[in-house]
């Protein structure tokens, strides 16, 4: 496991996966990337639907990836958006999942120096747990 993260290249994961959003709807391209603890980079981006409730942002995606791919310890995730976009509601419960202490960082893709960053603890607490 790496300890140090290599955020440029977390950025450029998440720039190359943006480029694959499927939002024909929005119009508003998503690119995300996760770190795991292991130390491996798992990319998604958002992927709309006509019923429109069935979209699936580029966190889930890309958290989605990892686990499918056998690993859940998550210690990083870049997003990238025009503008900037902050994780919705509902990928702050799916990345809480994953670690309280999960670093998040989210970016413009047009002036990727923009950038804003949370833990996951951060971004939803008194959430929903069992
Ligand atoms: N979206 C994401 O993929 N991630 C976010 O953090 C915010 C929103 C997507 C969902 C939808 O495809 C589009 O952006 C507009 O909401």
């Amino acid at each position: 496991m790496a300890n140090r993260i290599d955020w440029a290249a977390l950025k450029q994961a998440a720039m190359d996966a943006r480029k694959l959003a499927y939002a024909p709807y929005s119009k508003f391209l998503v690119g995300a990337a996760v770190l795991t603890k292991a130390g491996n980079v798992y990319t998604g981006c958002n992927v709309e639907n006509a019923s429109f409730g069935l979209t699936i942002c580029a966190e889930r995606a890309a958290i989605i990836n990892a686990v499918s791919s056998g690993e859940k310890e998550v210690q990083a995730i870049v997003v990238c958006a025009h503008p900037l976009a902050a994780p919705c509601g509902a990928c702050r419960q799916f990345i809480v999942e994953f670690g309280t202490t999960i670093k998040v960082v989210s970016f413009d893709a047009s002036a990727p120096g923009k950038s804003k960053q949370w833990t996951s603890d951060k971004l939803l607490p008194d959430r929903f747990t069992l």
